[in-house]
């Protein structure tokens, strides 16, 4: 396993879009593994997505541990949102968009039920709602190329890149 570097924005390559996986070979496994490494051998990262690390072609794979003790690992493969409800405005922060400094509040549906791939291959489809709801559709945004910042309102996220801007030039 190897910790792999976390892309910062504006990086154009945190516009990928995660490419779907059919198999899952040892590549894919090995891309597991080295993302749960990262993920746990980072500060306060509760989730990445594959498009967000440095690998050639990343595939559409997140990586999820919102326990306390990081003792409750999820993978999801290939996930996609089958059913959203509710709304909910929350703060977040990105561990590629500054996240010791810039945090701001996205709307997001309350409940979202999720279909995926799980580590094994095996189809899943779950409901989840609050923190775990947020943290999907930022990971699922993450693996359509998109980061939470596309989610604001077009005066905040014009303060948040200023705020940005100010922070790159430190
Ligand atoms: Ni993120």
């Amino acid at each position: 396993m190897a910790k792999v570097r976390i892309l910062s924005y504006p990086d154009p390559k945190l516009k990928r879009v995660g490419k779907k996986v059919t198999v899952i070979d040892d590549a894919i496994k090995k891309i597991i593994a080295d993302m749960f490494e990262t993920d746990y051998g980072t500060q306060n990262c509760a989730a990445l997505a594959a498009t967000q690390l440095d690998f050639d072609n990343p595939p559409a794979i997140t990586v999820i541990d919102l326990s306390e003790k990081k003792n409750e690992p999820l993978c999801l493969i290939n996930p996609v949102i089958t059913h959203s409800e509710g709304e909910q405005f929350e703060y977040e922060g990105c561990m590629s968009v500054y996240p010791d400094h810039i945090h701001e509040r996205v709307k997001r549906a309350a409940r979202v039920t999720v279909k995926a791939l799980n580590e094994q291959g095996v189809e899943i489809e779950f409901t989840a709602e609050g923190y775990m709801a947020k943290c999907l559709q930022h990971e699922i945004d993450h693996l359509n190329g998109l980061t939470y910042l596309d989610r604001l309102s077009p005066l905040k996220r014009e303060r948040i890149l200023d705020k940005i801007r100010r922070l790159r030039k430190k």
